[in-house]
């Protein structure tokens, strides 16, 4: 089965609009590399003018989060269908959401069908903590969040995973590509199990945390590995475009 690589970006909270248009200038180009999916995921302030810059390619707009429902008194909130005039990916259930907004698995399995219902499609992230990994329930840890997140269901349409092990966002500290490989691999599994060796061989999974031009070659060398999801080095355009491209020639 041959899967499409993707090199995403979250931008977090970080950058003004004219920052955010400087970024997406940068980025030219971007869109005519082939072989990749390209996903874009700044804040909500900047999703409309990201949006409209690359209305027309293919380049993928992402949510950084998400409420799940339509509309409603939930003040500070943005409904999936507020989302999904300005993006059609969303993140669901990055670590930061996890360990400084309290979301947990279920609140995260309504996420995704929130996000199929509105037809985003959804970056599903999962990883262990440090202490998680010290005391090796890094597979455990995986296990619970993906079986939780998809439920008794049919995977979402699109359904992408991000393993994103939580030392290793934006401290320097990247996994080994076998480290990755193994935790990818485990992921397949756990997918494979509830959803079907078939379909589990069509989700696309990526890596994400202290991803850098300089390592990113050697996490696509993983045959499970499906891609890149780029914090720090997102914002550097040079530095996301030399990683979309390392991606896209891997395949
Ligand atoms: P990082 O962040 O690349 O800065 O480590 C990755 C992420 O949080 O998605």
């Amino acid at each position: 089965m041959t899967r499409t690589p993707i090199a995403a970006g979250n931008w977090k909270m970080n950058g003004t609009n004219a920052e955010a248009r400087a970024l997406c200038r940068g980025l030219a180009g971007i869109d005519a590399i082939a072989g990749v999916d390209v996903v874009l995921s700044p804040s909500f302030t900047q999703l409309g003018l990201v949006w409209d810059f690359w209305c027309g390619t293919d380049v993928h707009i992402a949510g950084q989060n998400m409420h799940t429902q339509p509309s409603g008194a939930y003040t500070g909130e943005v409904s999936p269908v507020q989302l999904a005039e300005v993006a059609d990916w969303v993140i669901v259930g990055h670590s930061e959401r996890r360990q400084f907004f309290c979301e947990d698995d279920q609140a995260l399995a309504l996420k995704l069908r929130t996000a199929e219902m509105n037809g985003l499609t959804p970056i599903l992230c999962v990883g262990e903590s440090d202490a998680e990994r010290e005391n090796k329930r890094t597979a455990n840890v995986l296990t619970r969040q993906v079986s939780i997140a998809l439920g008794d269901d049919p995977a979402p349409d699109g359904l992408v995973v991000a393993y994103e092990p939580v030392w290793a966002i934006g401290t320097g500290k990247a996994a080994t590509p076998d480290e990755a490989q193994s935790a990818c691999t485990h992921i397949r599994s756990v997918l494979s199990d509830k959803l079907g060796e078939e379909v589990a061989d069509g989700v696309r999974i990526l890596y994400g945390g202290s991803v850098k031009p300089d390592n990113i070659a050697d996490f696509m060398a993983q045959p499970d590995v499906d891609g890149a999801l780029v914090g720090g080095a997102a914002l550097d355009a040079d530095a996301f475009l030399a990683i979309t491209r390392a991606i896209a020639a891997s395949g």
